[in-house]
């Protein structure tokens, strides 16, 4: 696989300061306020990504920025805390960097959490969605540009974007666990403000059941590297056209830091097994 110069040193310096990376790796990278899963890595290791050459400045909030190596369970699991967003500023290009990094360090399957607004009236605050689909409105693609043959096809095919076999086992898991899983279909969009009412009305005749502004770009940039994705948004508020209530980023991140328990139950069961 080919990866550019940049991701390419970045990973060397990873592994001068992770020690070797073991075969079998999952990656998981941690949406807002949802850090909270690097605490049930064993065997830590971990290295701040302003650490490592190329890797752009994570600027959100809520986003440590680093990259930790550890087991859950026997599983070997490549952690980054502290994605970059399109609102940040940054190009399509460095919000996939950090994907292209996990793809270079080996890693086939990504599992992504996020912080999402939920569109669906059935949806509760502080709930769990599997995404199950997207529709990608930020209007930016990381495959923008001349195609990396040895990296993907010109067109990756985007019918299965998010893994079946992956989906079938975080239902699994849930259901053994007793915890409520949603399924859903993701809106990404750009941000940086949250949607207006009409917006969110929108969204739900687009066929959207959640909405964020991470994980559409990520999850483009890990087809394309042929990685089979898994994805979970917690539903930090409702976003629902006529009872809007007023969201701010303090409220999403204690919605998420309620939810994070669950989450952290529900990956700790699936990330051995994916
Ligand atoms: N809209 C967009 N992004 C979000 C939301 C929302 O309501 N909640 C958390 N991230």
């Amino acid at each position: 696989m080919y990866i550019n110069d940049d991701v390419k040193r970045a990973a060397e310096a990873a592994t001068v300061r992770l020690g070797p990376i073991p075969a079998g790796c999952v990656g998981l990278v941690t949406g807002t306020g949802l850090g909270g899963i690097a605490a049930a890595l064993t065997e830590r290791r971990e290295i701040a990504t302003a650490e490592l050459p190329g890797f752009p400045r994570a600027t959100a909030p809520g986003h440590a920025g680093v990259l930790l190596l550890g087991r859950i369970e026997s599983r070997p699991v490549l952690m980054l805390s502290g994605r970059l967003h399109l609102y940040e500023g940054h190009a399509p290009r460095d919000v996939a960097y950090g994907v292209r990094l996990l793809a270079g360090l080996g890693v086939k399957t990504l599992v992504l959490t996020n912080a999402a607004g939920g569109l669906d009236p059935h949806f509760a605050a502080g709930g769990l969605m599997r995404v199950t689909d997207h529709i990608n409105l930020t209007g930016r693609n990381p495959l923008l540009g001349p195609n990396d043959e040895g990296a993907g096809p010109r067109f990756p095919d985007m019918s299965r974007a998010y893994c079946r076999r992956l989906g079938a086992l975080a239902d699994r898991k849930a259901l053994e666990l007793g915890l409520r899983l949603e399924r859903g279909v993701y809106a990404g969009v750009l941000g940086p403000c949250l949607e207006t009412p009409a917006e969110t009305r929108m969204l739900r005749l687009l066929g959207a059941d959640a909405v964020g502004m991470s994980t559409v770009t990520e999850v483009i940039a890990a087809r394309h590297l042929g990685l089979d994705v898994l994805a979970i948004s917690c539903l930090t508020n409702l976003n629902l056209p006529d009872c809007m209530d007023e969201t701010t980023l303090e409220a999403v991140i204690a919605t998420a830091k309620q939810a994070e328990g669950d989450l952290t139950r529900l990956l700790t069961a699936v990330i051995p097994e994916c």
